[in-house]
């Protein structure tokens, strides 16, 4: 009897079956590919003298228009609406109360494209041979004759430049700093996996190369209007516009400083910079991107040499070593993996974690300091920062964690018995031990999992990992390539059955577990956050039954901060914390069962630090809490003897 009823509920209270494959399929890894435009695909357009332009100081909000593409207008209604009255105007606002530019006077005139490859420029004007292409576009949208300049051209030999006859100027852009193409069409772009969104400038203006033009393409089909993906979506968009805007592999080489000089000399016929023929883009000098050694890099199988690529423009330089606490750091490292596109157009994932401009989106992204410092770097723009979120990884950690690989990292904190965080080395196993994310916004897993090969050398982090047998660490690693496979805590999603049941963001109400499967008492709303169980399993008695969880170790509960202290709330009721580390035992009846757990209490000043200061208020400090009866606590009435037995998740 007991073993058929073990099994029926067994299944029923199966929350999800998930393997490791499955688990961190996050939603929200997807991995930007930014095709940074040739030099021969970019036009730079005369608008205003560059001794006028240079004068203006660079305090006014950019203001970015956007102009639609017809396929935008196809997009399904549901689609439309979120991309039209929500996406676009969210990530457009984000930018033009972030960043401040030198503003155009005059109207924006793009210059058509021509048809023969050559092109002649003078007095900073671009000249065709004979004759300008029909249509010019900007990725896949055609700029509207009204945005165009006359076509001009001059003879094969460069010689008798003028304005095509019957050839008119549009009205052109007025009252914008930057002209946005938007389109939604089913590129061979977008078939590409986990491919939602891309962007890219088109064209330059001539006097400091500031990007005036460029376009985005959202992928119809990949974009997702459920509410849980919808963070994930603004922050993508958000994403590909700085790509245009600036963080670019084809704009580095026309960084200029804050006087307005360019850090790449130029050459001299040109006014360019020289081109780089394998990228097919303009070479950027080394006050831009520097590569460093790395003598002593440490993986498994000894130090191995690795070098880095580093932004080092002063605003940035200053940004990080603040940030990271190391004040020899050299700058910004920049992505060293991925394909073209991912490398060096982003900020390095092991690094930067969950900061927007890395390479590939996992977890609550955010814009940082760091980055609006890269946009002022660009000598177009200065910022106000206080349109940048805090970041939390890796925030004060030191040289030890920026200047060395993972692997050292895990073994100088493990031998002082210190934690390892933000890194991990759990591998997901049963019983289930899930654990919060250091800004506490998500229960989460360590990301470690096995690779079906092994790992290069140069990204084998581990000696030996508990529960592995020795000789296999080298199929381990984080299941974020891009972070040099180093594990870290990561949200997740439940699956079943291959279908995402829910995730593990604290903020998404959607993620509440069913009622019935609630054990824990969790609570998943805007104002939740993530708790630390204790050591113990989590227990549901009912008169005839006592199930326990084979899955426990943090959940997501709302909170309170008042009275100088913080409060935590489960079912119904409100718990105080005393002290950091303090258990609060939990005993609540709630569908005829009871629920029995701990939560430990997180310092006061974590959470509400921020909350009290705002109120002028502050935690006190640390105390004795009162004795266990003090809290509320439901007792279970009923007589006889109950079944035990354990609820797996496998
Ligand atoms: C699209 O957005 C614009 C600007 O925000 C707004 O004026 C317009 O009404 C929106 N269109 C629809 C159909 O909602
Ligand atoms: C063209 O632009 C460069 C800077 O990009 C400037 O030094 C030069 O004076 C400009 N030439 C003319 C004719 O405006
Ligand atoms: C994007 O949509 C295309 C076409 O429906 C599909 O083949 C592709 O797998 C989708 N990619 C993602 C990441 O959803
Ligand atoms: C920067 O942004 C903040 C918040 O939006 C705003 O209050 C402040 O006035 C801005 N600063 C400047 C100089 O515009
Ligand atoms: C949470 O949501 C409620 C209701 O939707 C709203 O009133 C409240 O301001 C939100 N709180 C935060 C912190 O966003
Ligand atoms: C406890 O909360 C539930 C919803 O979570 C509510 O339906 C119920 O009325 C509450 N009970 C008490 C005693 O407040
Ligand atoms: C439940 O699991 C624990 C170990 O996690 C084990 O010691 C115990 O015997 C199990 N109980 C039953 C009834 O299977």
């Amino acid at each position: 009897m007991a073993t058929i009823l073990s099994f029926k509920l067994l299944s029923l209270f199966m929350i999800a079956s998930i393997t490791q494959s499955q688990i961190f399929d996050v939603h929200g890894m997807k991995i930007c590919k930014h095709a940074y435009p040739k030099h021969y695909e970019v036009s730079h357009t005369n608008i205003e003298p560059f001794h006028v332009m240079k004068k203006r100081s660079v305090d006014q909000p950019l203001r970015i228009l956007l102009k639609y593409d017809d396929s935008v207008y196809r997009l399904d209604q549901e689609t439309f609406l979120l991309i039209n009255n929500t996406i676009l105007p969210e990530a457009v606002q984000f930018w033009e109360k972030a960043l401040y530019v030198r503003r155009v006077d005059k109207v924006i005139r793009l210059t058509r494209k021509c048809e023969d490859t050559q092109i002649f420029v003078k007095g900073n004007v671009t000249y065709c041979i004979s004759k300008c292409k029909e249509k010019t576009t900007c990725g896949e949208v055609e700029v509207p004759n009204e945005h165009l300049d006359a076509c001009r051209v001059c003879n094969a030999a460069g010689k008798d430049c003028h304005v095509l006859e019957n050839s008119d100027q549009g009205e052109g852009v007025q009252d914008a700093d930057f002209v946005f193409y938007i389109s939604a069409i089913q590129t061979e772009r977008c078939n590409k996996p986990s491919t939602v969104a891309y962007a890219a400038h088109c064209q330059q203006e001539s006097s400091l190369d500031r990007p005036i033009a460029g376009h985005a393409n959202l992928c119809p089909y990949n974009i997702s209007t459920k509410k849980q993906d919808f963070e994930i979506l603004l922050s993508t968009v958000k994403h590909e516009m700085l790509h245009a805007l600036g963080f670019s592999m084809s704009l580095f080489a026309f960084y200029r400083d804050s006087n307005g000089i360019p850090y790449t000399p130029r050459n001299e016929d040109t006014g360019k910079p020289v081109l780089n023929e394998n990228l097919q883009t303009y070479q950027w000098s080394d006050k831009v991107i520097k590569r460093f050694e790395r003598k002593n890099w440490l993986v498994k199988s000894g130090f191995v040499p690795r070098h880095v690529d580093m932004m080092v423009t002063p605003n940035v330089v200053r940004e990080v070593r603040e940030y990271f606490n190391c004040p020899e750091l050299e700058g910004a490292e920049l992505e060293n993996q991925g394909e073209d596109g991912t490398v060096l157009t982003h900020w390095e994932k092991r690094v930067f974690e969950n900061e927007a401009m890395t390479g590939a989106h996992t977890q609550n992204p955010i814009i940082s300091r760091i980055t609006l410092a890269l946009m002022e770097d660009t000598g177009w723009y200065k910022a106000n920062y206080s349109q940048a979120s805090e970041m939390k990884w890796g925030k004060g950690l030191g040289c030890d964690f920026v200047m060395k690989s993972c692997k050292e990292w895990i073994s100088m904190k493990a031998d002082r018995g210190m934690s390892i965080h933000p890194f991990c080395n759990k591998v997901k196993r049963d019983p289930l031990q899930t654990e919060c994310t250091d800004d506490r916004s998500s229960v989460a897993l360590c990301n470690l999992i096995r690779y079906p090969n092994i790992l290069p050398k140069s990204y084998q982090n581990f000696d030996q990992i508990k529960y592995v047998e020795s000789g296999e660490e080298g199929y381990y690693g984080g299941s974020v390539s891009l972070a040099d496979y180093c594990p870290y805590i990561q949200e997740f999603t439940w699956k079943a059955k291959d279908v995402i049941v829910r995730g593990s963001h604290c903020r998404f109400t959607e993620n509440n577990p069913k009622p019935e499967k609630n054990f824990a008492l969790e609570k998943y709303g805007n104002e939740s956050l993530c708790f630390e169980h204790s050591d113990h399993m989590w227990e549901e008695s009912s008169c005839k039954q006592i199930r326990q969880w084979q899955h426990w170790g943090s959940g997501c509960y709302g909170y309170r901060c008042e009275n100088g202290r913080l409060h935590i709330l489960v079912g119904n009721y409100t718990y105080r914390c005393y002290h950091a580390n303090q258990e609060i035992h939990i005993k609540i009846i709630r569908n005829e069962w009871l629920h029995k757990g701990a939560i430990v209490c997180p310092p006061c000043r974590e959470i509400c630090a921020a909350q009290f200061n705002a109120r002028g208020e502050s935690c006190k400090i640390g105390d004795e809490p009162p004795p266990a009866n003090f809290y509320p606590r439901d007792e279970l009435k009923c007589a006889g003897s109950r079944v035990k037995m354990n609820v797996t998740l496998t």
